[in-house]
């Protein structure tokens, strides 16, 4: 055979192909296990962070364990799970929201009326994270997601032991466009969550992400958030998912239950 037969060209080009798809597979194969952590991680550093606790110099997951507690609940009752009745699925340490979701001994399904998060399935259960003191509960971390343009968003909003006052609000995964969309992890868009009012004095679910900038002098602008200019479906599919996650559907009843003091 003729060194530049088409023959040895093809044979050469395949065994080419063969030996980077090994390498690719294997590297993605060995890769896997590292790439779960730093996602584990990722997730852990978002909490702390909805929760403006400082990260300096820290070793991330030492923080985490003396910093927050966990505890799963029931979202429809709002009631906190007991410990003794946790499983490798069902726990706090394991829990995962897109597994639970397509699993339906762990989710039910929403009506379409009452899924503006566009979320479809919603786990029965969820974790919450509390940031104590000495003790005392400080703020609590709730995880939030939902339908954005491109990408179901997953993100925690943390509020003050008022149950009322946003402490902070982060997103740790979503797929939306760098520069429009993608502007929700823009920090000082996140900043402009601290302070805003979820509930007014009745207890009406008050929150919005509007679709232009808050006039400060507007009696609603304590309830109201700026929406991301030039991604007008991300912003109201952030308003959406808030609101749903704050509502009697989300973690309304739990709120409730600890406005009436059950859980202190
Ligand atoms: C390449 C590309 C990426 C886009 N990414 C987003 C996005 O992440 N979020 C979003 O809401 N709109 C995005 N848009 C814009 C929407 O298609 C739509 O035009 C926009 O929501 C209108 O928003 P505006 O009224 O604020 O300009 C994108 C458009 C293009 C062409």
């Amino acid at each position: 055979m003729s060194t530049d037969s088409t023959r040895k060209t093809v044979l050469v080009a395949l065994g080419v192909c063969l030996v980077c798809s090994v390498l690719v597979s294997s590297a993605a194969v060995g890769l896997k296990g590292i790439q779960d952590k730093n996602r584990e991680l990722d997730k852990l550093k978002n909490i702390l962070s909805a929760g403006n606790i400082s990260m300096e110099n820290a070793d991330i997951r030492r923080l985490f364990h003396e910093k927050i507690e966990s505890d799963l609940i029931d979202l429809k009752s709002g009631i906190i799970i007991s410990k003794d009745k946790y499983t490798d699925l069902l726990n706090p340490e394991t829990f995962d929201i897109k597994t639970m979701a397509k699993n339906p001994k762990y989710y039910r399904t929403l009506n379409a009326g009452h899924d503006i998060a566009q979320i479809k399935q919603i786990p029965k259960n969820m974790v919450v994270y509390w940031v104590k003191e000495q003790g005392n509960i400080e703020k609590i971390i709730l995880p939030i997601y939902g339908k954005g343009l491109w990408s179901t968003m997953y993100g925690f909003i943390a509020l003050d032991k008022d149950l009322t006052t946003v402490k902070g609000f982060t997103f740790y995964e979503h797929g939306e466009t760098p520069g429009l969309g993608g502007e929700v992890d823009n920090p000082g868009w996140k900043k402009s969550w601290v302070g805003k009012k979820i509930f007014n004095e009745t207890g009406k679910l008050k929150i919005e992400v509007i679709k232009d900038k808050v006039d400060p002098t507007d009696t609603n602008s304590m309830y109201q958030v700026d929406g991301l200019s030039g991604a007008t479906i991300t912003t109201r599919g952030v308003n959406a998912l808030v609101r749903f996650w704050l509502s009697e559907n989300g973690y309304g009843p739990f709120i409730e239950r600890l406005k009436s003091g059950e859980m202190q």
